[in-house]
């Protein structure tokens, strides 16, 4: 299944490439970006504030070092929007988040990518209104490049439903 959605943390994913949720400044921060840097060690940051910054919408990739222990290669920094409401052309900046980190994988050679649900914590994005505009914009990815894995890690069961249930929508 080139698309699966499971529960979990996504810094024990083993895929060659894990996306982490990062702000546009590259500056680090808590929730997943927090998990995934201590997983991956100080060299993240170093790397990531080489970059500088990426706009909202896109994603930038880095190696993974210590992550390596597990098999990833990649850590990709996708930067989601805030949540303003829904007006402020969120849902197209998170599909581009999610568009730019498959397209860095894939461009690298990568045959699994694990993503957290982007935007859904601090930035507030809605998980019932965020889950439709990720998963149509991994499928859509997935028509064109069936090779590539693509692993949704969803922290608590309340978003894994909520994902399943937007991919069983989508499906009908
Ligand atoms: N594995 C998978 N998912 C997780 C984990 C984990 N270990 N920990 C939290 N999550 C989930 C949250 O429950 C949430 O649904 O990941 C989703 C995204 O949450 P955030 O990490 O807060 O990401 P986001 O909403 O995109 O906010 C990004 O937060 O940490 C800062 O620097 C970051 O400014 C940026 C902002």
């Amino acid at each position: 299944m080139p698309l699966e959605i499971v529960q979990g943390d996504i810094a024990a994913q083993d895929c060659a490439a894990v996306v982490t949720a990062a702000n546009k400044e590259l500056a680090g921060g808590g929730g997943v970006d927090g998990v995934i840097h201590r997983a991956a060690g100080p060299q993240l940051l170093r790397a990531i504030r080489r970059v500088g910054g990426t706009p909202t919408g896109t994603a930038v990739i880095t190696p993974a070092f210590e992550l390596a222990e597990r098999g990833v290669q990649f850590v990709i920094h996708a930067v989601g929007p805030i949540w303003r409401g829904g007006g402020s052309g969120e849902a197209e900046l998170l599909a581009g988040a999610y568009r730019r980190s498959l397209e860095l994988a894939f461009a690298n050679g990568c045959a699994c990518v694990a993503f957290p649900s982007l935007s859904t914590g601090v930035y507030g994005y809605p998980a019932e209104k965020a889950a439709p505009v990720a998963l149509a914009t991994i499928l859509e990815f997935l028509s064109g490049h069936p090779e590539l894995e693509v692993r949704m890690v969803l922290y608590d069961v309340g978003s894994l439903h909520v994902f399943q249930r937007a991919l069983a929508r989508l499906a009908t």
